[in-house]
């Protein structure tokens, strides 16, 4: 039993942390009671090369996000090399997770929700985030969403500029697609044409390696576009003249290569001077650009619709956005691009989770990885 010099020494501590808590609370006391009151998702996404995580909540406030980029692993080959990408996002999904966590102030006991991006993707990639994703809903018993990663990517939007886009035409850029959706609200999009061939960013990372540039090939050429002329060479745009909304770079990425290393050699040819590699990166560029830029204002025209939200790693290109903005100006839609931290890969587009749990969408554990190019209506 305590004496009564130490029971009267404990109470004066515990009176203090009591008036130190009241002081607290009465101060803190709005921050806290919100806090409480919200719904916090965490959100995961393995799709491709980034391992990513966030907690994000009913007011589409980020509490915590880590992404984990792996481009130095794919850099010597040009390209994502799907067996590597599964390693590495099973080395990093769990300390990516943490780390959210403690980005965000809270436990796991602290959520309402475990989502994931369950399509499309690579599907070793996908399947380490699921796995985890159905790991934490079922040992948590807390409901798991399904995010679709393209409208994800469109999503960013209406996180990024605080109000509702929809409804819009949705232009998803990245290194796996290139597409355009009627989006009549945050999950219920209908596929209006995307690419026949290659995707835009996967033409980027292409032409990059044809030019000696660094992964991720986007980003390079655009460094080196910046001193390049964009008129110096005449690339196609294939189909902008057609009214079907389909894309194609594959003739694009082609005709550079046909430019670089002539027809049939493949081999030989002198060293592109600094100045030769700008003017192809930029000339490239541009034909790329008037592609998207083009055949975003035929969806609009056919759609009559009038806003227009653009997600996806390409979409982080300065020339794009800048044509798009020129565009928007001359012809009077919204625009919203994404800002470029949500442009690539991340976990806070995920935040499209909301939408499902609020209209009571939770998968069960069954819940399988859809890797492919997803084109029929509503997916
Ligand atoms: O959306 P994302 O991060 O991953 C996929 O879902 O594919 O997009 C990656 C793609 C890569 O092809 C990369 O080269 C391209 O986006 N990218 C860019 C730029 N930044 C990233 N393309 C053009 N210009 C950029 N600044
Ligand atoms: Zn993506």
């Amino acid at each position: 039993m305590r004496n009564f010099d130490e029971f009267s020494k404990n109470s004066t501590q515990r009176e203090r942390g009591l008036f130190n808590l009241r002081r607290f609370l009465s101060t803190n006391h709005q921050r806290y009671a919100r806090f409480l009151d919200m719904v916090k998702i965490l959100t995961l996404e393995t799709t491709c090369d980034e391992t990513a995580a966030a907690v994000v909540t009913d007011s589409l406030e980020v509490l915590g996000s880590v992404v984990a980029s792996q481009d130095s692993l794919h850099q010597k080959f040009g390209g994502v090399v799907p067996e590597i990408a599964s390693r590495a996002h099973l080395e990093n999904i769990l300390p990516v997770i943490d780390e959210t966590l403690r980005r965000a102030e809270i436990t796991l006991a602290d959520l309402d929700a475990i989502a994931v991006a369950n399509m499309p993707g690579l599907a070793g990639s996908l399947l380490v985030g699921l796995i985890a994703a159905k790991t934490l809903a079922l040992t948590l018993q807390k409901p798991l969403i399904a995010v679709n990663h393209l409208q994800a990517h469109i999503y960013a939007c209406k996180i990024a500029f605080k109000t509702d886009p929809f409804p819009c035409v949705g232009l998803v850029v990245s290194g796996g697609h290139s597409s355009l959706y009627r989006c009549n609200g945050a999950i219920d999009f209908t596929f209006l044409g995307g690419t026949i061939d290659d995707a835009a960013g996967e033409a980027f990372d292409k032409v990059a390696a044809m030019l000696g540039l660094p992964f991720p090939g986007g980003p390079s050429i655009q460094k080196a576009a910046t001193t390049g002329n964009p008129k110096a060479h005449s690339f196609p745009r294939s189909l902008l003249h057609e009214d079907r909304l389909a894309f194609s770079f594959s003739g694009l990425k082609t005709a550079v290569r046909y430019h670089l290393f002539g027809v049939g050699d493949t081999k030989s040819r002198a060293p592109l001077t600094e100045s030769e590699i700008a003017d192809v990166a930029a000339s490239f560029q541009e034909a790329a650009v008037d592609c998207l830029v083009g055949k975003s204002l035929q969806a609009l025209k056919q759609t009559g619709l009038t806003t227009l939200c653009v997600g996806g790693g390409v979409a982080a290109n300065a020339r794009f956005r800048q044509k798009m903005e020129a565009a928007a100006q001359e012809k009077g839609f919204r625009l919203f691009i994404a800002p470029l931290a949500l442009c690539t890969d991340n976990a806070v587009m995920g935040a499209i989770a909301i939408e499902r749990y609020q209209a009571g969408l939770f998968e069960s554990l069954d819940l399988d990885v859809s890797p492919g190019l997803v084109r029929r209506p509503n997916a």
